[in-house]
């Protein structure tokens, strides 16, 4: 694992767009796994400014984000398609048809969870997955439990990402309970991983997932396993490692 400690989220940003950018510029065809959250947002800002500066194009890259919320539309101002849109799609070049974000309310679940991953696989499988984690060790919206799941299923959010997430809704009764997230085999298939974390919010979850055993009630843990994974953290989330 390459463990890496940064001043700051903006740090951070920079270093993981340059694994990215440098991909993208060596390789040409990129696939990339996306998330939502706070973490990935100077990611994103970096991605753009080198993109404005003709550092890089996102013609060819097709991306595939890790979970949406259920039961609110794409449209709605706190979807993650609208998040994404927002923070990085509508300011490069990517093609519309290159970007996949889970349908949070497929009318056959277990259907479209199984043609989520298939459409990786066609893909030939994410070249970069980007992560962030949650207070309770989560990736994607994979929430501790008793066993890791292999590919992309409907969860139960836990009331630890429920409290933590309930800051971008208006009401507590709008926040969804429930999401579409790929599963930790989906996210163990990327050739190579970046996990994103800062703040003292963090420290526990970073410290259980790098120092804690293996274990789906930590989900991130399962990162130590995987044989390419970046862990960028910031000063705070790394004051307990
Ligand atoms: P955050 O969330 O980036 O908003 O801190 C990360 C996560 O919950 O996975």
């Amino acid at each position: 694992m390459d463990i890496k400690i940064f001043k700051d989220l903006n740090e951070i940003g920079r270093a993981a767009a340059d694994i990215m950018v440098s991909h993208i510029s060596s390789h040409g065809k990129t696939v990339l796994g996306l998330a939502t959250g706070a973490s990935p947002l100077s990611t994103y800002k970096n991605l753009i400014k080198d993109y404005e500066n003709g550092k890089v194009s996102f013609k060819s890259v097709i991306s595939f984000n890790l979970d949406e919320y259920c039961s609110i539309p794409a449209s709605d101002k706190n979807s993650y398609n609208t998040f994404m849109h927002r923070e990085l799609f509508d300011h490069i070049d990517i093609p519309e048809e290159n970007i996949h974000i889970p349908d949070g309310n497929p009318e056959d679940p277990s259907a479209f969870c199984a043609q989520y991953d298939e459409m990786i696989k066609n893909a030939g499988g994410i070249d970069i997955q980007l992560l962030g984690i949650g207070n309770n060790g989560h990736i994607g919206f994979n929430e501790p439990s008793d066993t890791f799941k292999k590919g992309t299923f409907i969860v139960n959010l836990s009331e630890s990402t429920v409290q933590a997430n309930m800051i971008y809704f208006n009401s507590p009764e709008e926040m969804p309970r429930r999401a579409v997230t790929m599963g930790i085999g989906s996210i163990m298939q990327a050739k190579e991983i970046i996990l994103l974390a800062g703040g003292k919010a963090k420290a526990q979850a970073v410290r259980d997932m790098l120092k804690g055993d293996i274990t789906p009630l930590c989900p991130a843990s399962i990162l130590r396993e995987h044989p390419n994974a970046h862990i960028f953290l910031d000063r705070n989330a790394a004051s307990l490692i």
